[in-house]
């Protein structure tokens, strides 16, 4: 009851709480590999009303348990993606996954905690937004889901209701825009002032790291030029766009005595930027990149073109941006774009090394109808594209397969550092106490996407007719088998909000913090100066 209180978790949160508590969900994984971030040991796993109860060999388990057998399957703690949208309003178009169908998805695909944005509207109550957030998403959701919240204006009430979030609300995570001019972009002085706050409350910083004010110039220039169609968003923000506001949100970061953690980081410009911010940072700096850079690219030849004095990237045909078919062109924008072929493998390895430490899918899907309000206009095109369900049998494809990266950093990208950043303790771990959030992965399951048989709400696919070997048999959310063998079976609503603290461990502990500056009292005049030592004093 207290938890409820303090987390005004829904009459809805609280009997699914008492279901799972009551219910007989007995079950064991016997003779799997268990896959942790760090390290893989042959052993049994036994759930017991929606926790991990014991891990290890020869264990004594109630009758009645019913056994999935994991021999030659890894046994690894289920997906965490940390950026979704759904059910979101934007660019006059509305998502076309919401909680149901994109956790659905989720699930189907190996995950099973996902992080949503709350956007308010500029001039909105980020409480009210953040109220709204619970009522699309309470009863709908297929697994445990938490919430940051976007800073998507300035005002004294904002860093009021920041407070309020975080002490109240479970939130202890704000996204802050530098590009949607006019929309959600905040200038550099209002985000100092959001970082500051974050700072105050210890909670996390995130930002989408793009120069708004750049691309709004571009983008007015290429429609002049009459360049309207998709390719004009890929070359109104190319990787240099990304990888100055990637500075400048280290910098600001680093002064307001904040962490970092940039969202859907898509060049490897931008990775350097963040690269060569971490060397001088104060405090942890985090990178996230996406399941669609890893999976497709722009296919971007790129040339210069001239339009009157000026010079301007751009991609000529062949590429998805250039594509006859303006579905499939519009299918692929999203913010920042696609960028040239080799990105994904540059991607990849700063995944493996460490230079970045999360996949996210910033699932944002739009059907065609919604996706043709730019049809004459590139910046009309809502942004966004699917991701959801296909990031982990995206990333095993492109990284495992491939040799470039181990199962256990597959675990620690996909899972384990986002519980870790977010401060969700319970999750990204198979290990005794933690929650019942476990897959059976098998290494040797082929399929082709397509978004004929996605379980995703659109229609349109980004990794369509990619064959990828590896992927779920089962998932187990809470100890409750959704995807047994192949079949999914989640049940609507079954998933909880989980209230994420403030003061993660990972970004804010063992941190010095920075000494306060030394008051240097000046002398009036020299007049004054008797014995010519100027005093300093401490505060
Ligand atoms: O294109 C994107 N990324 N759409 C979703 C909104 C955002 O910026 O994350
Ligand atoms: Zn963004
Ligand atoms: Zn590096
Ligand atoms: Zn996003």
């Amino acid at each position: 009851a207290a938890l409820q209180k303090r987390y005004d978790l829904s009459r809805h949160d609280y009997a699914m709480c008492q279901t799972h508590m009551s219910s007989q969900n007995r079950l064991l994984i016997k003779n799997g590999c268990i896959v942790n971030a760090d390290g893989m040991e042959d052993a049994d796993v036994y759930i017991e009303d929606g926790v991990i109860k014991q891990v290890g060999r020869n264990l004594i388990i109630p009758g009645g348990t019913r056994t999935i057998d994991a021999t030659g399957k890894l046994v690894m703690p289920g997906g965490i993606d940390p950026h979704t949208h759904f059910e979101l309003e934007m660019m006059g178009a509305k998502t076309a996954d919401d909680f149901y169908k994109g956790t659905r998805a989720a699930v189907a695909g190996g995950t099973t905690t996902i992080i949503d944005f709350v956007l308010p509207q500029k001039g909105q109550s980020l409480i009210e937004a953040y109220q709204n957030w619970r009522q699309k998403a309470d009863n709908k959701v297929c697994c445990d889901y938490a919430l940051h919240v976007g800073v998507t204006w300035w005002s004294p009430s904002v860093k009021k209701e920041m407070y309020q979030l975080v002490q109240d609300h479970g939130v202890n995570s704000f996204k802050m825009f530098m590009a949607y001019k006019d929309v959600w972009m905040l200038d550099d002085y209002n985000l100092c002032l959001a970082m500051e706050a974050c700072s105050e409350l210890k909670a996390l910083p995130m930002v989408h790291a793009e120069n708004g004010s750049i691309i709004a110039r571009n983008s007015e220039r290429l429609l002049a030029a009459g360049v309207k169609g998709p390719e004009g968003h890929a070359a109104s923000r190319d990787d240099q766009v990304e990888a100055e506001a990637v500075n400048r949100a280290c910098v600001i970061a680093n002064q307001m005595d904040a962490p970092l953690y940039i969202v859907h980081m898509m060049s490897s410009a931008a990775v350097q930027s963040l690269c060569n911010a971490r060397r001088v940072a104060k405090r942890p700096m985090i990178g996230e990149t996406l399941a669609a850079t890893v999976g497709t690219d722009g296919k971007l030849e790129i040339v210069t073109i001239m339009l009157g004095k000026f010079s301007l990237l751009y991609n000529p045909p062949g590429s998805h941006y250039k594509n006859a078919c303006f579905r499939h062109a519009a299918a692929h924008v999203l913010s920042p774009p696609l960028r040239d072929p080799h990105t994904p493998e540059a991607i990849i390895d700063a995944l493996a090394h460490d230079d970045l430490q999360v996949i996210a899918s910033d699932n944002c899907t739009f059907n065609e109808k919604d996706k043709e309000l730019g049809k004459n206009d590139f910046t009309k095109i809502p942004n966004g594209v699917n991701g959801v369900e296909d990031r982990m049998v995206i990333l095993w494809q492109k990284a495992v397969n491939t040799g470039i990266m181990d199962p256990c950093r597959f675990v620690a990208v996909t899972s384990t550092n986002a519980a870790n950043i977010f401060n969700l303790p319970s999750k990204g771990r198979v290990t005794v106490g933690a929650d019942g959030d476990v897959i059976v992965w098998d290494p040797r399951l082929e399929k082709t996407i397509s978004a004929a048989t996605h379980h995703h709400a659109v229609d349109f696919n980004i990794f369509e007719g990619q064959r990828v070997v590896g992927g779920p048999q089962y998932v187990i959310v809470n100890g409750r088998v959704c995807l047994d063998d192949g079949d999914l079976r989640v049940a609507e609503g079954y998933g909880k909000f989980l209230p994420t603290p403030p003061n993660s461990p990972y970004m804010y502990g063992e941190v010095p913090t920075t000494p306060q500056p030394k008051r240097v009292e000046h002398e009036a005049s020299p007049a004054r100066v008797t014995n010519g030592t100027p005093t300093e004093l401490q505060i």
